[in-house]
C-alpha cells in the first residue's frame, strides 16, 4: 500500500489534477468528510489528510511514502529522511517581510534599530536577517502574523504573500522578498529504495503533469 500525505485546502485542490495524471482519484472529498484516511480508486494507494506543517513529519518517519508540502514548511522542518525530487509548481507565493504602511523600514535599518519580527517561519527569517547583517528579535506565532504590527507586538512580519489582499486589508506593505515558495513532492528515503517499482510510475506521472 502506498500512503500519500496531503493537507486539505489549496494543496489538496491543486494536487488533484496531478493525482489524476497518475490515475489516482480520492473516493471522498476531505472538505466534507471527517475521515483522515481516504481510499482511492486504486486499491494500492491511500491518502492521509494532515496539517500542512505535519506532512514532512509523516514522510520523515515513513508513516507516509509520499507527501506534498510547501517549501516554507520543508525549510522549517529541515527535510531529514526524505528526498525532494520534484517542484510541483503549485501553491505558489512569496515569503516577504512586511511592515505597517507608515513605517519606514529602510530608515530603521539605516539607523541600526533592532526590529521585533513576528513569524511562523523562524528559521527562514533568522537566515534572511542574518544574511543582511541585521539584528532582530524573532517572536514565533502560529498564524495571523498580520496582527502583530497592528497591536504593538512587532515592527515587522515575515509571512507568505500571494495577491497581497491580506496585507492591504490590514494596512501593511511588503518591503522585502525572502524567497519564492511553491510545493514539493517529498519521498521517504527508505520507501523509495524498497518500493521503487510502485513509486516510480507515480513520480513520472507527476513530473509530466507539472505546468511549465
Ligand atoms: P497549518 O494548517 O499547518 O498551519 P496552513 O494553514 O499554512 O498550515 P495552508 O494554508 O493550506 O496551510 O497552506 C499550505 C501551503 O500552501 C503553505 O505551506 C504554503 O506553501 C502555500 N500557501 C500558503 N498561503 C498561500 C497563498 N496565499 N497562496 C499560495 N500558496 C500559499
Ligand atoms: C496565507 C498567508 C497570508 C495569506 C496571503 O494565509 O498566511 O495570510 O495567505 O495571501 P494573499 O496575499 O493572497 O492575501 P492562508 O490564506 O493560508 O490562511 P491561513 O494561514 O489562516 O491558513
Amino acid at each position: 500500500m502506498i500512503t500519500i500525505a496531503l493537507s486539505k485546502g489549496r494543496i489538496f485542490e491543486e494536487t488533484t489534477p496531478l493525482l489524476a495524471a497518475a490515475g489516482i482519484r480520492a473516493l471522498e472529498d476531505p472538505e466534507s468528510s471527517r475521515k483522515l484516511i481516504l481510499l482511492t480508486n486504486r486499491e494500492d494507494v491511500r491518502l492521509i489528510i494532515v496539517r500542512a506543517t505535519d506532512v514532512p513529519t509523516y514522510v520523515q518517519y515513513g508513516a507516509a511514502d509520499l507527501g506534498i508540502a510547501g517549501k516554507d514548511v520543508l525549510d522549517e522542518h529541515g527535510g531529514e529522511g526524505m528526498y525532494q525530487p520534484l517542484d510541483l509548481k503549485i501553491a505558489k507565493c512569496k515569503m516577504m517581510v512586511a511592515v505597517r504602511e507608515g513605517f519606514d523600514y529602510e530608515a530603521s535599518i539605516r539607523q541600526g534599530a533592532r526590529l521585533k519580527v513576528v513569524t511562523k517561519y523562524v528559521k527562514a527569517a533568522r537566515e534572511h536577517f542574518a544574511a543582511k547583517g541585521m539584528h532582530v528579535d524573532l517572536i514565533k506565532l502560529y498564524g495571523s502574523m498580520e496582527l502583530g504590527p497592528l497591536v504593538g507586538l512587532a515592527d515587522a512580519i515575515v509571512d507568505l504573500v500571494s495577491t497581497g489582499n491580506t496585507l492591504r486589508a490590514n494596512s501593511l506593505k511588503a518591503v522585502e522578498e525572502v524567497g519564492d515558495i511553491s510545493s514539493r513532492l517529498i519521498v521517504n528515503q527508505a520507501s523509495l529504495k524498497l518500493n521503487r517499482a510502485q513509486l516510480q510510475p507515480i513520480l513520472d506521472a507527476f513530473a509530466s503533469a507539472i505546468k511549465k
